[in-house]
């Protein structure tokens, strides 16, 4: 072999993604295959956003806006900032390695949860820096030993909040003791993927917090609450002097005609979203009172999706359970073996899922 690979990207593993309904029906061939596993959106996108992508389908030969300029006009109206306090890429995870690719340096450290969003700890590794990552504590991020992690190597401290897998959050109260203990030198991400579905009153303001903390960067996504995952479609914001930079590393077109056009009228539409929001509580109730009947201990959530715990091997149940048609995520992938992470479905969905746990459990 004449070629050579980057130590650093020997040093990574390949994403394992929850599995795509096509290649389960493929592999097992099934008629009927039900995917509870990325915490995608049971009740698709807003009818509005949709009437947007039929309505294009012609300009599929043109380049997008590489500035995304209504995209971030929609978003900072909505979210009361400036529009060059937003950059946007395709997919929250695409920002993630952008903010990798500009913020770190060979040798740095960033820190995160040990039971996180795996997309930090490898975008780190990519640029050849140190994953720090802190045990939980009670399941749930340790915010005092994550600070208390921070040396001079520190660039990025991740937060992912409500966290994915665990599905909680951590508090104002709790973020506001250890918040100034962060020096300025540290990039702080709020990663709030799933911030739409978030129901405890005492979750932190970020928006509010980032008026007094330049090296703050909030991450959310059209591809949860907005159900536009397959269009990839994610956007932060930052201090303008931040954004400056963010966006010289993000692919011009990273964003694509489709996606941003749907995500302009996709973040007007609150009906749609209150139906989510509204959907997803009823349907969270009825997963608890199942998990209760069945004796399996569950994380309270705060997303579109439920961590439980089978008390048990969990490949054995997630293969079973894939035999019936079934996708979810097994705990095995995601740092927490012996649980099961299901992204919270329709109610026909639900009951399918929960008659088939019943029977195999
Ligand atoms: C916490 C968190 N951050 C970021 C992402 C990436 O989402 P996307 O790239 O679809 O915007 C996800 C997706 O599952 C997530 O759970």
């Amino acid at each position: 072999m004449s070629y050579s690979i980057r130590k650093d990207v020997l040093n990574i593993e390949k994403y394992v993604a929850g599995k795509p309904i096509s290649e389960v029906k493929r592999e097992l061939g099934l008629d009927e295959v039900i995917k509870l596993a990325s915490n995608e959106n049971p009740l698709g996108c807003s009818p509005k956003a949709k009437e947007v992508i039929m309505n294009m389908i012609n300009d599929s030969a043109l380049y997008p806006d590489s500035s995304s300029y209504e995209l971030k006009r929609a978003i900072a109206k909505k979210l009361n900032v400036s529009p060059e306090q937003i950059f946007c890429g395709a997919g929250s995870d695409s920002l993630i390695k952008v903010l990798c690719n500009t913020l770190l340096e060979s040798g740095d450290e960033t820190i995160m949860g040990q039971v996180t969003f795996p997309r930090y700890e490898t975008s780190t590794k990519l640029m050849g820096a140190k994953a720090i990552k802190i045990p939980m504590k009670n399941n749930a991020l340790d915010l005092e030993a994550m600070v208390d992690a921070i040396t001079d190597k520190t660039k990025i401290i991740w937060f992912c909040n409500p966290n994915n897998p665990t599905g909680n959050i951590f508090k104002k109260a709790d973020f506001d003791k250890i918040l100034n203990k962060i020096p300025d030198s540290v990039i702080i991400v709020m990663d709030e993927a799933y911030v739409e579905y978030v129901v405890d009153p005492d979750f932190p303001d970020s928006l509010e917090l980032l008026k007094n903390h330049p090296n703050m960067i909030i991450l959310r996504t059209f591809s949860k609450a907005y159900g536009l995952a397959s269009l990839r479609c994610g956007y932060g914001v930052a201090s303008e002097d931040l954004v400056q930079y963010v966006n010289r590393v993000i692919n011009p077109f990273d964003v694509n005609l489709f996606a941003q056009n749907a995500a302009v009228v996709a973040i007007e539409d609150d009906e749609f979203l209150k139906k989510v929001y509204d959907t997803n509580n009823v349907e969270k109730e009825f997963l608890y009172s199942e998990f209760k009947n069945l004796g399996l201990e569950y994380i309270e959530t705060n997303t579109n999706f439920i961590m439980v715990n089978l008390n048990r091997d969990d490949k054995p149940i997630f293969d079973a359970l894939l035999k019936k048609g079934i996708i979810i995520r097994p705990g095995f992938l995601l740092d927490m073996p012996q649980w099961l992470r299901i992204s919270i479905g329709t109610r026909e969905q639900n009951e399918k899922f929960v008659k088939a746990l019943k029977e195999i459990l």
